[in-house]
């Protein structure tokens, strides 16, 4: 299984409503995890400047972007065959289309990509696009261009994004980029540098504006969101060195949640990511008090064993996580909880890995993300440890929890059966144009017939069958918070 934010995104190309006057042509295209979705947007948001309008036809494009991951060998191979591609269309059909690489691909192989891929004519980092107007004037006179310069205080802040590709429903918001933490198997903090907050003024702007433009759920984005912390700018590790009243002043994840939640009581929230080291019962204690905050967190362990966790450097143990999971429960009975794991990682024996089950049947996670271990080149753990468990033990061990995972999803599902839930309506159903589908507070999918309600609407849902990761149901009426 792949993380993805949506399966069916995965390499999707960003469309736009045409901005008169603009007459170049832009193919830009997104792979990995949402903020690679949401940077996709700011880049084309800038770009839009620049006289580009969007299009989905690579044949026509002047210009291809590609938003890359490094994350696992696999996602940076289904990057390279897309170059393929995109040299294919070029030599065929289009020979003066540009190509250029964003994102952690960019970031991590620098001007290797320049040298490797023939095809490619610009490379940029996630924190460079507000360069791209330059890079693009070097391009247009024949040069390769790179900048791939990680930024101590670039949030993209003052840069409005532009969604007008998506359901007019939801929609992320960065809140912070980068991370610190330095998980001995991760390539992030090498790819995306160092922890920064965005302004918290701007976050609230940027809901704002949403909810004005119709939107009614916005999902808050960071690699470690709750590692947020607004001092007045400057990175995170630099907090120390702050002015008293900066401190005083500062904002905190748990206070972020509720300027958001306060901003736009009727906008559903949702957060991702959340780190088990760093989530503070504070969080969830705001969570608890506001409705409009959904019910929801997305809390990786990637190991059940204290010896694996250390390994990882993850900065807590099995019964520490344990106790944070009693404590959500504690303070919300119904939040759904779920993880990314991690099998396979170097040294990972048998009985680390049934530690790993043992976790999972205490959770009973509501759904979940797992992966082989994928040596990353230039982290710690490549440096420091043999990749030493056999591939067909790392696939053993994942199709293991996979299965224990749909039986645990399956029961999470069963639990809302003759409930009645509150459902977003996001879109029409994949299976029919009769049905609508949308999401519990949960982020469980739900599907129900159309009747009178519309996208948008906001009702309440009486489920009468479900899927292990589906509920089935009718409307009863709209929700009190519509
Ligand atoms: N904090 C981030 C994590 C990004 S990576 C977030 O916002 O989700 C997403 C997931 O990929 C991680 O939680 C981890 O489970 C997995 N992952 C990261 N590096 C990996 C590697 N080298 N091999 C396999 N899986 C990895
Ligand atoms: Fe990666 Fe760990 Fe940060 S998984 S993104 S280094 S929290």
């Amino acid at each position: 299984m792949e993380k993805i934010i949506d399966e069916n995104k995965q390499g999707e190309s960003l469309v736009l409503h045409q901005k008169p006057g603009n007459n170049r042509k832009l193919f830009i295209e997104s792979y990995g995890c949402a903020m690679n979705f949401s940077d996709s947007e700011i880049v084309a948001s800038i770009l839009s400047e620049q006289g580009f309008n969007t299009t989905q036809k690579l044949e026509e494009a002047d210009l291809v972007l590609v938003n890359t991951c490094s994350i696992r060998d696999k996602a940076e191979q289904t990057v390279r065959k897309r170059l393929e591609k995109y040299n294919a269309v070029k030599r065929d059909y289009n020979p003066k289309m540009k190509v250029g690489v964003l994102g952690c691909m960019a970031e991590r192989l620098k001007t290797k990509f320049l040298e490797e891929e023939k095809i490619v004519d610009l490379v940029v980092g996630p924190d460079a696009y507000k360069d791209l107007p330059n890079l693009l004037a070097e391009v247009d006179e024949g040069r390769d261009a790179i900048n791939v310069i990680l930024s101590k205080d670039e949030t993209y802040g003052d840069i409005s994004p532009v969604r007008l590709n998506t359901n007019g429903v939801t929609a992320f918001v960065s809140i912070t980029r980068g991370c610190d933490n330095m998980c001995t198997f991760c390539v992030v903090p090498f790819t995306r540098g160092r922890e920064r907050s965005r302004d918290p003024q701007s976050i609230i702007e940027e809901i704002n504006d949403l909810w004005n433009k119709g939107f009614k759920e916005i999902t808050l984005l960071g690699q470690n969101v709750d590692s947020y912390l607004w001092y007045g700018g400057g990175l995170k590790k630099d907090f120390v060195k702050a002015r008293d009243m900066q401190k005083a002043t500062s904002v905190n994840f748990a206070k972020l949640l509720e300027l958001c939640a306060n901003a736009q009581p009727k906008m559903r929230i949702r957060f991702s990511t959340s780190n088990p080291q760093d989530l503070t019962l504070d969080v969830v204690k705001t969570m608890a008090k506001h409705h409009n905050i959904c019910n929801h967190i997305h809390l990786p362990v990637q190991s059940g064993s204290n010896r694996i966790l250390k390994e990882m450097n993850r900065l807590h143990t099995r019964e520490e996580y344990m106790t944070l999971i009693d404590n959500i429960r504690k303070i919300i009975p119904d939040c759904a909880i779920s993880q990314d794991m991690i099998v396979g990682f170097p040294t990972e024996s048998e009985k680390d890995f049934q530690d790993t089950v043992s976790l999972m049947e205490y959770v009973k996670y509501d759904f979940g993300y797992m992966f082989t271990y994928s040596e990353r080149p230039g982290t710690l753990a490549e440096r420091k440890m043999d990749d030493d468990v056999p591939e067909e033990t790392k696939k053993r061990r994942l199709a293991e929890i996979v299965e224990l995972q749909q039986k645990h999803s399956g029961y999470r599902t069963r639990q809302n059966l003759n409930q009645v839930v509150e459902v977003l309506i996001e879109k029409e159903s994949k299976k029919s144009n009769l049905q609508w589908s949308g999401r519990t507070s949960q982020n469980l999918v739900t599907v129900f017939p159309k009747e009178h309600y519309k996208i948008g609407d906001l009702v309440m849902v009486k489920v009468t069958d479900c899927t292990s990761a589906t509920l089935i149901g009718e409307v009863t009426g709209y929700s009190e918070n519509n």
